[in-house]
């Protein structure tokens, strides 16, 4: 394939918060992954300072916190004070002991360096519940939320700037789940309360592509929002653990991408809002999160199970299957070649892309796994490594020739797919390109001919595995980053099997 790069011809400045992650009140995220006080790798307030430094090397811009389905009957003022009352999770079906709360995500956010962003209680919460949250956070002294935060510690405002208002209400599975009309006037009332306590907050909302979710949301809210809030999984975990293969992969999510984007866009501006609101991507991964049973309603053998025997049946129907997410072999070089799609198709749209956040940071399916002697860093990772740290401001509009395709069957479907995904940036005078190639056997070649004719050499980081399948976990690194030597540009660059490349050219 060829490209013709013009760096006068652009879709405008990448946004860095697309490189952000989400963390939830599930399983291993925040107790054993974010916040351990009995590691060895623990700092003086109970963090893991190897997950930070982690997140500090992959400059993570924002986190979202704390859910997720967690969130919609999240009690916030039981995480927060001396003392810490427990209370039962109705998302997740355990015990929440509220000692990681609002001072201890913001004081991990200061530690990494990165936007705190919160997500509130629009399920079983109110108006007065998420306002009062925008008070402690944010007040400086007035009124009795405020005070709180200074006698638990805190005498300045944390000055918390991303709030978004429900987390995917417009979903049966959710706590305080509303019809569009309620959630449009929910959004409104809520956002006016939160605005007068700090109407300096940035505030999203949980949409989903559906057009009176948006008619309902945007024409009763829309003025009080600078986000919208999109989640998707590409591959879900209905079924269970079992991994499609790698082309299918390739094959399902390649236009799934942009379409869930394209359809945000159209909403937005059929609404005339495309040029004052942005999308805040604030959940996204290639694999759904595998909790079965928690949002299935037993069936009656299953209820006379529990009644004879309700420990085993909960224990091995909701909690031991949660553990399943920690299997690092489930996590291969198509989750970071589907990850560097995603975040080339978020750069594409930067116009509109504001933000998106991993789900979630670390354990469950997030790029980071923890263990007692260490983490491991899953394929993923070093997707963010490359493009937080190499990609340059400016996101270009290339001209495309000959671009290969993968084909094959998706199910029954035969589809097919870009077989090279390339974004081209620039800044400072030179270029830096994201380049996917998803062939699972062939290298690719592609010609680059810049306007400017200015670049003389190329150095080529390569985030690979020696096939699709490799992974990594304790005590094994198939994956990982190789840099080639500042090489003389010659028009050409080729790209591996299976590879996620950030290509340097000056
Ligand atoms: O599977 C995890 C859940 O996925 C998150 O809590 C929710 O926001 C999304 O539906």
């Amino acid at each position: 394939m060829r490209i013709t790069v013009d760096k006068n011809q652009s879709f405008g400045k990448a946004n860095p918060m697309i490189y952000g992650h989400f963390l939830e009140h599930f399983h291993r995220q925040v107790y054993e992954g974010v916040y351990d006080p009995t590691s060895i790798f623990a700092d003086e307030d109970g963090f893991r300072s190897d997950v930070i430094d982690a997140l500090k090397k992959i400059k993570t811009p924002v986190i979202r916190w704390p859910g997720g389905c967690f969130v919609s009957d999240y009690k916030w003022k039981l995480g927060v004070g001396k003392e810490r009352i427990p209370s039962y999770d109705k998302a997740w079906l355990v015990e929440e002991s509220n000692r990681f709360g609002t001072d201890e995500f913001v004081k991990l956010c200061r530690k990494i360096g990165c936007e705190p962003y919160i997500c509130t209680n629009a399920g079983t919460g109110s108006a007065e519940e998420m306002s009062d949250w925008v008070e402690y956070c944010n007040l400086k002294e007035m009124g009795r939320f405020a005070k709180q935060r200074i006698e638990n510690g805190s005498i300045e405002p944390f000055g918390i700037k991303y709030w978004s208002i429900g987390n995917e209400n417009y979903g049966g599975w959710e706590i305080g789940a509303k019809e569009s009309a309620e959630w449009g006037r929910l959004v409104a009332e809520s956002a006016k309360m939160m605005l007068r306590v700090d109407p300096a907050i940035e505030l999203s909302a949980a949409s989903i592509n559906d057009l009176n979710w948006n008619i309902d949301l945007l024409r009763k809210a829309g003025r009080y929002l600078k986000w919208i809030s999109i989640h998707s999984y590409f591959e879900g975990s209905s079924d269970g653990l079992k991994n499609n293969d790698y082309n299918t992969l390739m094959l399902r999510t390649g236009q799934n991408i942009s379409e869930n984007i394209d359809r945000a866009r159209s909403f937005l501006t059929a609404l005339d809002y495309g040029d004052k609101i942005k999308i805040a991507y604030d959940e996204w991964n290639l694999r759904g999160w595998y909790h079965p049973n928690v949002f299935n309603i037993y069936s009656l053998g299953e209820i006379e199970d529990i009644r004879k025997d309700p420990e085993t049946v909960y224990r091995k129907t909701i909690l031991e299957p949660r553990n399943n997410n920690d299997v690092n072999s489930t996590y291969s070089m198509a989750d970071a070649v589907f990850s560097a799609a995603f975040l080339n198709t978020c750069l594409r749209n930067c116009d509109i892309i504001g933000m998106a956040c991993f789900s979630p940071v670390v354990n469950t399916r997030g790029a980071i796994f923890t263990h007692k002697d260490g983490i491991v860093l899953r394929p993923q990772y070093f997707v963010f490594e490359l493009y937080a740290n190499l990609l340059k401001d400016n996101v270009l509009n290339i001209w495309k020739y000959n671009v290969p395709r993968m084909t094959g069957l998706d199910g029954n479907t035969q589809k097919s797919v870009d077989t090279v995904d390339i974004v081209v940036t620039y800044g400072n005078g030179e270029y830096a390109i994201g380049a996917v190639n998803k062939d699972p056997d062939n290298d690719q070649t592609v010609d680059i001919s810049f306007l400017d004719d200015t670049v003389k050499t190329m150095r080529v980081h390569t985030v690979k595995g020696k096939d699709v399948d490799s992974y990594n976990d304790i005590g094994k690194t198939d994956v990982k980053i190789e840099i080639s030597d500042q090489l003389p540009f010659r028009g050409t660059v080729t790209l591996a099997p299976h590879s996620v490349n950030v290509i340097e050219l000056k």
